[in-house]
């Protein structure tokens, strides 16, 4: 089978939405390393005044996150999945907090427009048909200096963390995922973690999109070696978009 992309990936996460807060609640952990992630963004002042991007948001596990960290910040939360969205909308959110139906591929159609004091994107970049692209997308909507944050299952690349993920997958995921109905998207997700970059290699990515002060940072519990914040800054030679 191949990975879901595009229009297939969003139909998925449409049917998927109605169980995903279910199942990332029985995931130890989720919410608190979302709030860490959302941490090391390492905005001041409750990001007063600062615009923030919440790209690929989902149900707003991550937009809570961010919310919670930065009350002051006007928080743009955006997402390709309209299923998932309607969920993320129902909840009750603070005046700061705003939703965009649209691909991270398609923002300024959507009316997403930059600068953004930082981005933050939770479980998006392997999941994109073409990630360079996304990557170079966020790239230029940041302010110099403007932040990243990318909070995913990105192996560190040893063979005992890869096994660690198949076996929660094969034991845990995928039957509970597969009784839901939504087998084909949680088998997308073992094997996109399988197959995209590790840590390492997505920190290398994000240097070549004109990243710098590049940093993977561990998460702990059984997301140890598997999921990772890494964290970077729009480098302030790119202003002008040379890359
Ligand atoms: C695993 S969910 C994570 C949601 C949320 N960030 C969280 O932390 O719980 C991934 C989300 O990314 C969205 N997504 C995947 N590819 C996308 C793209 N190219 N553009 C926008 N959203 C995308 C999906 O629709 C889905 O809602």
């Amino acid at each position: 089978m191949p990975l879901l992309r595009d229009a297939d990936l969003a139909a998925a996460f449409d049917h998927a939405a109605r169980s995903y807060d279910a199942l990332v609640a029985a995931n130890p952990g989720y919410h608190a390393h979302l709030r860490r992630s959302a941490r090391r963004l390492g905005l001041p002042d409750g990001g007063r005044d600062m615009r923030v991007l919440d790209l690929g948001c989902g149900t707003g596990a991550s937009t809570a996150a961010l919310a919670a960290q930065l009350p002051g910040a006007r928080i743009i939360a955006v997402d390709a999945s309209a299923g998932m969205l309607q969920r993320a909308a129902r909840k009750s959110w603070p005046d700061n907090v705003s939703f965009v139906h649209a691909p991270a591929e398609r923002l300024a159609e959507a009316g997403v427009e930059g600068p953004f004091d930082a981005v933050f994107a939770a479980y998006l970049f392997r999941n994109a048909a073409d990630p360079d692209a996304v990557l170079a997308a966020v790239h230029d909507l940041l302010t110099p200096h403007g932040r990243l944050a990318v909070h995913d299952y990105t192996l560190s690349g040893s063979a005992v963390h890869r096994a660690v993920w198949t076996a929660v997958c094969g034991a845990i995921v995928l039957p509970a995922a597969t009784a839901l109905g939504d087998g084909k998207l949680y088998r997308h997700l073992w094997r996109s973690v399988v197959e995209f970059d590790t840590a390492d290699e997505f920190a290398a990515r994000l240097r070549s999109a004109g990243f710098d002060r590049v940093r993977v940072l561990p998460l702990p519990g059984w997301q140890t070696g598997i999921t990772h914040t890494v964290v970077a800054r729009r480098s302030i030679g790119d202003v002008g978009g040379a890359r």
